[in-house]
C-alpha cells in the first residue's frame, strides 16, 4: 500500500478535469484501489478500472463486458435513447458488432488510410495558410479543430464548412452538465442525424466516390441500412472522429510546449521521430478519457466481486501511465519504445479511424514544424469541461511567420 496522502476520488465532476486528467487521482488508485467502487449523484455508480492489465482485459471480453447492454457513457440512457443507439456499431456486441464493422473496415485500412495522404496535406496546408499572417492565433478552434472537421467532410463527400458545423454540434454532445444542458445536447444530436437523413437522400440523388455513399449500398445479409442505422453511422464517424484527434493535436502541442528539451528532439529529426512522437502523444494525452462497459454476469475483477448489471469504466489515461507497462510513465519522451499505449481502446471495438487520426496528427504536426516553427504558448491554456474527453478548450500561441 502506498503512503501517498489520498486525494479526493471524484472522477465525475467537471472540475476534476479543469487542468487536463486527475493524474493523482489514477495514481492512487492504480497503487491502492484499482478496482474502485465509485459513487454516482444522479444514478447507481460505477466501478472505476484504472490499471493496464485490468483495462485491456475488460476490452477484450465482450462477452462478460457488454457495449450493448447499457452503451458507452456512465449516464444511464433512458430505455428510447438505448433503443435507438443501438442501431450504432459503438453499442454492439458480437456477432451482430462484427458484422457491421466488416461493412465498413475496408475505408479505413492503413492502405485507404495512406491514399488520403496527398489531400490531408492539402488542407494542412490551407490551415496554416488562413492564419499564417496574423501571427497568433487559438491553436484549438484555429488548427486542432478544423483539420479533423475538414477531414470527416471528406470521407463523407460533403463541404468542408458542413464538416466545422458538424464538429460544433459533437462538441456540445460531450461536454459535462455544468457546461451544456440536457436540452442543448439533445438538440445537438437530433441535428446531426437529421443532417445523416438528408446525407442519404442527397447520395443517393448524386452517388459520389465517399463512405457516405458506399455505406448506403452496403448490404448485410442481405439487407441494407434501415434510414435509422445509416444516419447512426454517420453521427459516430462524426463523434467519434472530431474531437478526439483534435484533442490529440491540442494535447500534443501542449507537451511540446512543456516540455522544450523533446520538442528541440523532435524538431531536429522530424522523419525519424515523428511516428513515436504521435504515439507518445497518443499515450500521454489519452483523448478518450474512458469507455464504459455492463457486466453481462456476476464476475471477479482485482479481486472484486463484480455484479451482472454493474457499470465498470476503462480509464485509458490511468492504464497509459501505469508504471508496470511504461518505465517512467510520467515522463514525456518523444523517442519511447515499445510503447504498447491504449488511447484507442482494445478489442472488439478498437479504434476504427486509428490508421486515419495517425495520418492526420502526423501531417498537421509536420506542417507547423516547419513552417511555424517558433510556435510558442502566448497564455494559459483551459481545459474542455468534460470527463469523458479530455483536452484543451483553449491554447493561445504566437509565431513569427516563415518568409520564402
Ligand atoms: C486521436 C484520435 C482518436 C482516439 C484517441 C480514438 C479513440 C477511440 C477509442 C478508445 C475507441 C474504442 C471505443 C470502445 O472500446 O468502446 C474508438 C472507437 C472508434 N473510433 Fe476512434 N479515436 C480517434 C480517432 C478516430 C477517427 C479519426 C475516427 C474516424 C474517422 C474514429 C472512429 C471510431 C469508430 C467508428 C469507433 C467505433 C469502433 C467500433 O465500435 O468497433 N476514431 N476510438
Amino acid at each position: 500500500m502506498s503512503t501517498s496522502t489520498t486525494p479526493k476520488i471524484d472522477l465525475i465532476s467537471a472540475a476534476s478535469y479543469a487542468n487536463g486528467q486527475p493524474h493523482e487521482q489514477f495514481r492512487w488508485l492504480r497503487e491502492n484501489d484499482p478496482v474502485h467502487w465509485h459513487e454516482q449523484k444522479s444514478a447507481r455508480g460505477f466501478w472505476a478500472v484504472t490499471r493496464y492489465q485490468d483495462v485491456w482485459a475488460i476490452g477484450r471480453d465482450a462477452k462478460t463486458y457488454s457495449s450493448y447492454a447499457g452503451g458507452i457513457l456512465l449516464d444511464d440512457p433512458d430505455e428510447f435513447s438505448l433503443q435507438q443507439s443501438r442501431s450504432m456499431m459503438l453499442h454492439m456486441d458480437p456477432p451482430d458488432h462484427t458484422r457491421y464493422r466488416t461493412l465498413v473496415s475496408r475505408e479505413f485500412i492503413p492502405r485507404s488510410a495512406n491514399a488520403l495522404v496527398p489531400r490531408v496535406q492539402e488542407l494542412a496546408r490551407k490551415i496554416i495558410d488562413d492564419v499564417i499572417e496574423r501571427g497568433e492565433c487559438d491553436l484549438m478552434p484555429d488548427f486542432a479543430g478544423v483539420l479533423p472537421s475538414y477531414v470527416i467532410a471528406e470521407l463523407l463527400g460533403i463541404p468542408l464548412e458542413d464538416g466545422r458545423r458538424l464538429y460544433a454540434l459533437t462538441e456540445k454532445m460531450h461536454s459535462a452538465h455544468e457546461a451544456v444542458n440536457e436540452q442543448e445536447r439533445a438538440a445537438a444530436g437530433l441535428e446531426m442525424l437529421s443532417y445523416g437523413l438528408n446525407l442519404a437522400e442527397e447520395k443517393r440523388k448524386h452517388p459520389g466516390n465517399d463512405i457516405a455513399t458506399k455505406l448506403l449500398n452496403s448490404e448485410i445479409d442481405g439487407d441494407r441500412l434501415t434510414p435509422a442505422e445509416y444516419s447512426f453511422f454517420f453521427l459516430l464517424l462524426i463523434n467519434a472522429g472530431g474531437d478526439t484527434t483534435r484533442n490529440l493535436l491540442g494535447g500534443g502541442m501542449l507537451a511540446l510546449f512543456n516540455h522544450p528539451g523533446q520538442r528541440r528532439r523532435l524538431q531536429g529529426n522530424l522523419d525519424g521521430l515523428l511516428p513515436s512522437a504521435v504515439e507518445e502523444m497518443l499515450r500521454y494525452v489519452s483523448p478518450v478519457i474512458y469507455m464504459r462497459r455492463t457486466a453481462t454476469c456476476d464476475t471477479e475483477l482485482g479481486g472484486k466481486k463484480i455484479r451482472a448489471g454493474d457499470k465498470v469504466a476503462m480509464y485509458y489515461g490511468s492504464a497509459n501511465r501505469d508504471a508496470s507497462m511504461f518505465p517512467d510513465a510520467d515522463k514525456f519522451d518523444v523517442g519511447r519504445t515499445p510503447n504498447e499505449h491504449i488511447a484507442f481502446g482494445g478489442g472488439e471495438h478498437f479504434c476504427l479511424g486509428s490508421h486515419i487520426a495517425r495520418v492526420e496528427i502526423q501531417v498537421m504536426l509536420r506542417e507547423i514544424m516547419t513552417r511555424l516553427p517558433d510556435i510558442e504558448q502566448a497564455g494559459p491554456v483551459e481545459f474542455l469541461p468534460s470527463n469523458f474527453i479530455s483536452g484543451p478548450s483553449k491554447l493561445p500561441v504566437r509565431f513569427t511567420p516563415k518568409r520564402g
